[in-house]
């Protein structure tokens, strides 16, 4: 099995796409952070895996900044042959006083940028002979959510954007996957982790604890590790079986 060299992680500051980033150094790739500030993993780096990095400055919603940040990478490693679509953001709201303004962000983070770094990332992977592309969903995309109704339109996006892209660029070699994450502590739900929600979810979660970055880290570089031809279009879900549970 020939593994990929240079993949890319977007929103690799912080949280999930840190962890990403530092799981996937460790499996030998050079990671590409694409970060707002440009400058990589905001938490601890092992003294060894800091060569495999390369930084660079991203916002995700901003296309002419996309397929900038693609170039110089592309220009320093020479190819890129995965990209893993993680930015994103929750705002949350009553719905019927939600605005336009807060759903339109939501929507542009979580959604449309996935589709901009998609197509902006065809044409390295092209020139690699292919690729994996893994765009970072959640399981609120099938379920109702009150004061959600945004972050969950976006998710759904993101499948409907996986599963396109995957039957379109399937015979490029370029396969598409969906990891859709349940409730995992970070920034993004610090607040919400200070209520009832731990509470609310021991219960919730059949095995009784919610799911930590490292979790879907290992998925997302098994995906690239394994490297399974006929796995592509769908959202796998990483959620302690909370989704499904009656
Ligand atoms: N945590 C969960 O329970 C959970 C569950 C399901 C799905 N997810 C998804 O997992 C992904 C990562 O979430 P997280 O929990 O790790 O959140 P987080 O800790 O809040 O981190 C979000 C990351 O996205 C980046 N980002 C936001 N807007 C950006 C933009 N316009 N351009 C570039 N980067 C941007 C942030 O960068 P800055 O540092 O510059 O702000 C940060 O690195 C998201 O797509 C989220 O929807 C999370």
């Amino acid at each position: 099995m020939t593994l990929p060299r240079t993949l890319v992680v977007t929103g690799a500051s912080r949280g999930i796409g840190a962890t990403i980033a530092l799981e996937l150094a460790q499996r030998g790739y050079t990671v590409a952070c694409l970060t707002r500030k440009g400058a990589g993993p905001e938490v601890t780096v092992p003294a060894e895996l800091v060569p495999r990095f390369v930084n660079a400055k991203c916002d995700v919603t901003d296309e002419a900044s996309v397929k900038q940040a693609l170039a110089q990478v592309a220009a320093k490693t020479g190819a890129i042959h995965g990209i893993v679509n993680n930015a994103g953001i929750h705002l949350d709201g009553p719905s019927d006083k939600l605005t336009l303004n807060v759903y339109n962000q939501v929507m542009s983070t979580n959604a449309t940028a996935v589709f901009t770094a998609c197509r902006e990332v065809y044409p390295h992977l092209i020139k690699a002979g292919g690729g994996i592309i893994v765009n970072i969903g959640s399981f609120f995309d099938k379920i109702g959510v009150k004061r959600n109704v945004a972050y969950c339109a976006s998710k759904a996006a993101v499948g409907a954007i996986t599963r396109c892209l995957a039957v379109e660029w399937a015979s490029k070699n370029i396969r598409v996957l969906d990891v859709a994450p349940g409730y995992i502590e970070t920034d993004l739900n610090r607040d919400a982790f200070q209520g009832p929600l731990r509470d609310f979810l021991a219960k919730r979660i059949p095995g009784g604890k919610h799911g930590t970055p490292q979790d879907i880290a290992k998925l997302v570089a098994a995906i690239f590790n394994e490297d399974i031809p006929f796995l592509t279009g769908e959202t796998l879900y990483i959620d302690g079986g909370q989704g499904v549970a009656h």
